[in-house]
């Protein structure tokens, strides 16, 4: 793109701070951002001026869990049925690791944290532990897809290379990268983060079919015969991982997706709630849930609303390649970003300074057709590391890991 160009689409999308400091760049850094303005969406920007826009629910009724009591009748069944698909190679584990952990305040990708106390164990070290108790039992591998961003994929893969993969096969694992999306002001004015390029975040976890596929890594799937894909989150240290009583659950049902959940602890507790929308199976974000629905009963005298996921989802593949060119939400999410000061130094803000924009893995389950919430137990399986400190944080996770006989 020419400087002409470039000047042009900024002046369309009312950016032309991007350019401040365009004058003194050196050749290469002048190239670097035109290619970088070129490359970059900046329609998405505009939101900012009203993002309360850009939530419009349908109409919103309970979706029946499969709980506790009926899962432990049947959990032979089902194990079996899982244990079968994960031995002929039909599930993949796909580990979502693109985030920036801003709220934890380290540099390094999540994962890389050692939750250790008197030895080192790491978020991904822990992950690998669990899926390992899953491929020991079946007697067989499954390939392990981890996303990163631009932002932290070297460190995340130099991580896994010098730690042998945790004892994990390396050929089995595949990394790919997300997109990223331009960060901006509450004006929604992109943010420079050097003097030659624009403040940029990854575009949120519900890319991730979408990136895995751009990387040219389908192929591979049709080829190793993946049917099912286990999606989840790097923060959760108890996550299950190809639990084989969940795929045997969801093949049985025949649900092209299935969802953990968890019993809210609280009606008002801050977790996403798997409900229908619309006739769909869906998730409503806890701000969205209204007071009405937050005290709604079902017919049993229970609360209607009163399972909340855990970012473990387990996804038909014939489904995913369906939904593949369906767009998704976009949300709007306060952050602290790192960017230049009016006098182009840079700073690393400590609260909130402007939004990023991103699409969210919760909003694929409204566009599958049949979802099965499976309900787990809250205290054996989650576990996230949010925070430094308080609610979700590495305390709490430690907590929890001894309670469930780790030795830290
Ligand atoms: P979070 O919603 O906790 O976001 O991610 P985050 O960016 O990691 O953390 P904060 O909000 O800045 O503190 C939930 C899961 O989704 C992944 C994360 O790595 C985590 O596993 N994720 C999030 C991505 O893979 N890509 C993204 O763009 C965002």
């Amino acid at each position: 793109m020419t400087l002409e160009e470039a000047k042009a689409k900024l002046e369309k999308f009312g950016q032309m701070q991007v350019l401040k400091y365009y004058d003194e760049l050196d050749d290469a850094s002048k190239k670097s951002l035109l290619d970088q303005i070129d490359a970059t969406d900046m329609s998405i920007q505009a939101n900012a001026a009203h993002p309360e826009d850009l939530v419009k629910r349908g109409a919103i009724t309970p979706l029946e869990c499969m709980e506790i009591a009926e899962i432990e009748s049947r959990a032979s069944e089902f194990e079996k049925t899982g244990l079968d698909a994960i031995k002929s190679g039909k599930v993949a584990a796909l580990l979502l690791a693109g985030g920036m952990g801003t709220r934890l305040g380290s540099d390094d990708p999540k994962g890389m944290y050692n939750v250790g106390k008197t030895r080192n164990l790491y978020i991904f070290e822990c992950l690998i532990n669990n899926l390992k108790k899953v491929t020991d039992k079946a007697g067989a591998f499954i390939h392990l897809y981890i996303m990163t961003s631009e932002k932290n994929n070297d460190a995340t893969v130099r991580f896994f290379k010098e730690k042998n993969y945790f004892g994990y096969p390396g050929e089995y694992v595949h990394f790919f990268m997300q997109s990223m999306a331009a960060a901006t002001d509450y004006e929604g004015k992109i943010y420079l983060e050097e003097k030659g390029r624009m403040a940029t975040s990854p575009n949120g976890n519900g890319g991730w079919f979408v990136s895995l596929v751009n990387a040219g890594l389908l192929d591979g799937v049709h080829a190793n015969g993946i049917e099912w894909f286990n999606v989840f989150a790097v923060d959760n240290v108890l996550q299950q991982i190809a639990d084989p009583v969940f795929v045997g659950a969801t093949i049985s049902r025949k649900c092209t997706v299935g969802a953990k959940v968890v019993k809210k602890a609280a009606p008002d507790e801050k977790v996403g709630v798997i409900c229908l929308e619309d006739g769909r199976p869906s998730i409503v974000e806890y701000y969205d849930l209204t007071e009405d629905l937050m005290n709604a009963k079902n017919e049993k005298g229970d609360p209607a609303y009163n399972f909340g996921v855990i970012l473990n989802y387990l996804f038909a593949t014939e489904q995913l390649e369906r939904i593949l060119n369906g767009s998704l939400p976009l949300h709007i999410v306060e952050k602290k970003i790192p960017c230049l000061d009016e006098n182009g130094n840079l700073i690393k803000p400590e609260s909130p300074n402007g939004y990023k924009y991103e699409n969210l893995v919760l909003d694929m389950i409204h566009q599958c057709d049949s979802c099965l919430p499976f309900e787990v137990i809250r205290e054996k399986e989650f576990a996230p590391i949010k925070n430094k400190t308080g609610v979700d944080s590495v305390e709490s996770a430690q907590a929890l890991l001894e309670k469930n006989g780790v030795i830290l």
